[in-house]
């Protein structure tokens, strides 16, 4: 796992996550199943091609790898790419994707400039449950993810999008989850709509967000 992060220089809110991520991380696979709905949908979802083309994905925010592992079992020809800002999430992602890790890069970095050569350019960029958390940031990361892709390209966003609960927004928010509908909107006009869908959880608790863009 490569790292670019030193306390030194990191943003107050990379800070917050690598603290609530600490302990987190340990349960965070036990845990996360029972709410964060439409993660296996979205991955269904992506325009990945199964022909002996290369593609590339980069997953920002790539948690415990638990989407990675997934497509990269389902999609031989797929190179892939993780970033993290907490450590802890990311050791336990390169234990779960040990066996694809010569297609899986994991960088301990936040997703504010990525490099790459245009030939290595992302086909597809995955935001799995992180720009809700990007507080401050999910603005700026939308639109890093733009300037990221080719023509042709495609992201995909599978995040809370809002609660009519004020109890729920509050309890939302003191995990660092902010739930006022307000990825869609950016997402609608910085990408062609490609799909999105918005669905009800628990009753209608929350709505979350299904969202594939295209940049053209
Ligand atoms: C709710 S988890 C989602 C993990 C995974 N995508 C999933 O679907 O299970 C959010 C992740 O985003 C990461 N994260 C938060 N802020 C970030 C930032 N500014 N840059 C990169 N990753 C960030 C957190 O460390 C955490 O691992």
């Amino acid at each position: 796992m490569n790292s670019d992060i030193s306390e030194k220089k990191t943003a107050p809110q990379q800070q917050t996550m690598r603290r609530y991520y600490r302990w987190q991380s340990v349960i965070y696979d036990l845990t996360r199943w029972t709410f964060l709905f439409g993660r296996n949908e979205i991955l269904n979802r992506l325009p990945i091609t199964n022909d002996l083309k290369t593609m590339r994905l980069v997953e920002v925010g790539c948690g415990t790898g638990r989407n990675l592992k997934r497509l990269a079992g389902r999609h031989p020809h797929l190179l892939l790419t993780g970033l993290d800002v907490s450590a802890d999430m990311l050791r336990r992602a390169a234990k779960a994707t040990a066996m694809y890790s010569r297609r899986i890069l994991l960088l301990e970095k936040p997703y504010e400039q990525f490099l790459t050569r245009p030939e290595q350019a992302p086909d597809i960029i995955l935001f799995s449950y992180a720009l809700t958390m990007f507080n401050p940031g999910w603005e700026q990361a939308i639109r890093q993810a733009h300037t990221d892709l080719p023509d042709g390209g495609y992201v995909a966003v599978a995040d809370f999008h809002d609660t009519r609960s004020g109890t729920f927004r509050w309890w939302m928010g003191k995990n660092h989850v902010r739930m006022d509908g307000h990825l869609l909107p950016l997402l609608e006009s910085t990408f062609t709509v490609e799909y999105c869908s918005v669905r009800t959880a628990f009753f209608g608790l929350w709505r979350y967000v299904l969202f594939i863009g295209k940049k053209q």
